[in-house]
């Protein structure tokens, strides 16, 4: 297999993470040559690992590998598209980054023949991209259901179960290193939205403009809703999901839902992920997981990391089933 020299952007809490995680693997320990980061500062590490201009990675020639794991998704999309451009094979988190531009990242893999991975943009450590690639490579497919947002399912769990404050429960999914930096992304539903829109993508072969999805999040649920939600012995989960309509067209919506417990997301807690996959001749599967922090989301880059050396790369198959199929956003709502 590819002998893999790694250079990695950004070394926040999936960075750090990946970094931990890789030192338990005796056959990838070394192999982060560089680390990217915006600035100085006391480091676990020593300093000469760290550079501080994207160029001292793009321009290694050594380097056949890039690692994108920075917060800013504008600096992503241009430290991705030069990576591949230069040849080098990309693994990235970075999911507002890809949901905005999945038909070019899709492209520039093609052009410049390199692979783009990133399963730890969806779901933290469950491996639901490289499944619906593999595994469902076919056309039965129904729709795919989860909780994509381990941050708001966090505070869910705690608001719900523990009645705790909703801000309390904020501050805690932040200091787990579960929210993101700005953790409105979480609580209004956006980080739930770019996971669908990537997953999407997946299931169905077509890349769905954020900007079309309707998407609500949690932090507007009352005292109300809790209180009629415990009586009728449902829960409230913040739900996306990607359903095949009539017609050949999909439907895609972020929302939260009264969830009783005939549903497997029922069970889903704290910052747990769960996907349901629904299609025809096998019903449904369940796939449950860590959705986010350091570790579990490090374990998802390294699975890349990983398929990299094995030349793997995704091969979009979904449009060839689906082909003539639209989103639809009129039937958002009717489920
Ligand atoms: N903020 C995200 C979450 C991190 O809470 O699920 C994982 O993508």
């Amino acid at each position: 297999h590819q002998k893999l020299n790694i250079g990695l952007f950004g070394f926040g809490v999936v960075g750090q993470g990946l970094y931990e995680v890789l030192s338990q693997s005796p056959a990838l320990d070394k192999a982060i040559s560089k680390i990217c980061v915006k600035s100085k500062k006391n480091r676990s590490l020593p300093d000469k690992l760290f550079c501080y201009d994207a160029d001292d990675i793009l321009n290694d020639p050594k380097i056949n590998t890039v690692v994108e794991l920075i917060n800013d998704s504008e600096e992503a999309y241009h430290i991705v598209k030069r990576a591949m451009q230069l040849g080098k094979n990309v693994v990235s988190a970075n999911k507002k980054m890809l949901a905005e531009n999945l038909t070019e990242m899709v492209q520039l893999q093609k052009e410049h023949k390199v692979s783009l991975l990133y399963e730890a943009s969806a779901c933290g450590s469950i491996p639901v991209i490289r499944n619906l690639e593999e595994y469902y490579d076919n056309d039965l497919l129904l729709s795919v259901t989860g909780i994509l947002n381990g941050s708001s399912n966090y505070i869910l769990s705690q608001v719900f179960d523990k009645n705790q404050a909703y801000g309390e429960a904020l501050k805690e999914a932040q200091d787990k290193g579960f929210a993101e930096t700005d953790p409105t992304f979480d609580v209004e539903g956006y980080d739930s939205l770019f996971k669908l829109i990537i997953l999407t993508m997946h299931s169905f072969g077509i890349a769905v403009d954020p900007k079309e999805v309707l998407t609500y999040g949690i932090s507007n649920i009352s005292d109300f809703d809790i209180n009629y939600a415990r009586e009728k012995g449902f829960k409230i989960k913040l739900v996306g999901q990607v359903e095949r309509l009539r017609e050949n067209r999909i439907s895609l919506f972020v929302l939260p839902r009264f969830v009783g417990k005939d549903k497997y997301i029922y069970s889903v807690e704290e910052e747990f992920n769960g996907v349901v996959i629904k299609g025809l001749a096998y019903d449904k599967q369940f796939m449950f997981g860590k959705g986010a922090g350091g570790h579990p989301t490090g374990s998802a880059v390294l699975s890349d990391i990983t398929a990299l050396m094995h030349n793997y790369r995704y091969e979009y198959k979904k449009a060839n089933y689906f082909s003539g199929f639209q989103y639809s956003k009129d039937h958002a709502i009717e489920i």
